[in-house]
């Protein structure tokens, strides 16, 4: 297939490119092709004529979308649709990416693909009309994949780097490190992630719709903490926090973790968080200016 890549320098995109194998990728920059510009979109698609679009761009900075909701909007819901609409009217697949944060926590088992969406802040609410504008838009075109709780090695610039990288940082910090034991989620790897989606859309029985594509397993933000600084071997005190899913008054759904039935379904399945993030780890100590 041919594949148009929006979003090549953030963690999902940036992994879509290193960890492809079988597919040609266009990925042009930013400045080149914005999704806020319907004009740059099409003229991608006229120029490149992929067979599918697949975009990870968004506005995810959650308490930033609180305050400057018209942008979410714009990007996560408004240009969702619009790429949708050209998708549809050039034949090609729209793939698009979704969130956790769709849910509102009321469940203690991973939610399903169908069970009811109730995101609790605007982050998710904008997520949740992308998915209904790209699905609405391009019924037979439109796949969402909704993830959770990514890491990658390029980190998500508008979040200041990856959760991981921070917690090897805060390990050289002398002040006792507090994470949160309130919400529990399935921390995801970009570079799993990234094979999966690759796998996904070339699969011959894909069908439009949703689909949930996470590592493993489930923890809290806590755990996940203990398990980065066991792998490296390093005794750093964590305290666990219960902040009751509230930044500031914004909430955060207290339990999001996802199940992949679908992408099961078709033979794709993904790994163990924990034998993610060792894989992660150990590639990172390898290369990473990070190094502990
Ligand atoms: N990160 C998470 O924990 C998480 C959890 C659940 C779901 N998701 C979803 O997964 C997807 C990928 O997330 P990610 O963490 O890989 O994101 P990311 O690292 O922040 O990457 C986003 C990419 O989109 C680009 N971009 C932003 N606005 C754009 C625009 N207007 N036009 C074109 N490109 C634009 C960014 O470019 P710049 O480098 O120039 O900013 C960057 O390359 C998103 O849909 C996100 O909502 C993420």
């Amino acid at each position: 297939m041919k594949l148009l890549l929006i979003g090549k320098t953030g963690q999902l995109g940036g992994d879509i490119l290193r960890n492809d194998t079988g597919h040609e990728i266009v990925a042009p920059d930013r400045q080149i092709l914005d999704v806020t510009r319907p004009d740059s979109v099409a003229t991608a698609l006229l120029e490149h004529r992929p067979d599918a679009v697949v975009n990870t761009a968004a506005f995810h900075n959650v308490p930033l979308c609180e305050v400057d909701y018209s942008e979410a909007f714009r990007i996560n819901c408004a240009a969702v649709r619009d790429l949708a609409v050209a998708c549809r009217e050039a034949g090609a697949l729209f793939v698009t990416f979704s969130t956790d944060y769709v849910f509102g926590g009321e469940k203690r088992t991973p939610y399903l693909e169908d069970n009811r969406p109730a995101p609790l802040q605007m982050y998710g609410i904008s997520k949740l009309a992308g998915e209904f504008a790209a699905l609405s838009a391009a019924p037979d075109h439109a796949i969402v994949i909704r993830t959770c709780g990514l890491y990658g090695i390029s980190g998500a610039n508008s979040k200041g780097g990856n959760f991981v990288d921070k917690r090897i940082r805060d390990a050289k910090a002398s002040t006792p490190l507090e994470m949160g034991c309130d919400q529990v989620v399935s921390p995801t790897w970009t570079g799993d992630l990234s094979r999966a989606v690759l796998q996904l859309i070339a699969h011959p029985s894909l069908r439009p719709g949703v689909y949930h594509l996470i590592n493993e397993g489930e923890c809290t933000w806590y755990d996940f903490t203990k398990e980065i600084y066991r792998i490296l071997g390093l005794n750093i005190v964590v305290r666990p926090v219960d902040r009751k899913g509230l930044t500031g008054a914004m909430r955060r759904p207290l339990y999001s973790a996802l199940a992949n039935t679908k992408a099961c379904a078709l033979g794709i399945t993904l790994p163990h968080w924990r034998d993610s993030l060792e894989r992660y780890l150990r590639a990172k100590i390898a290369t990473g200016p990070e190094r502990p």
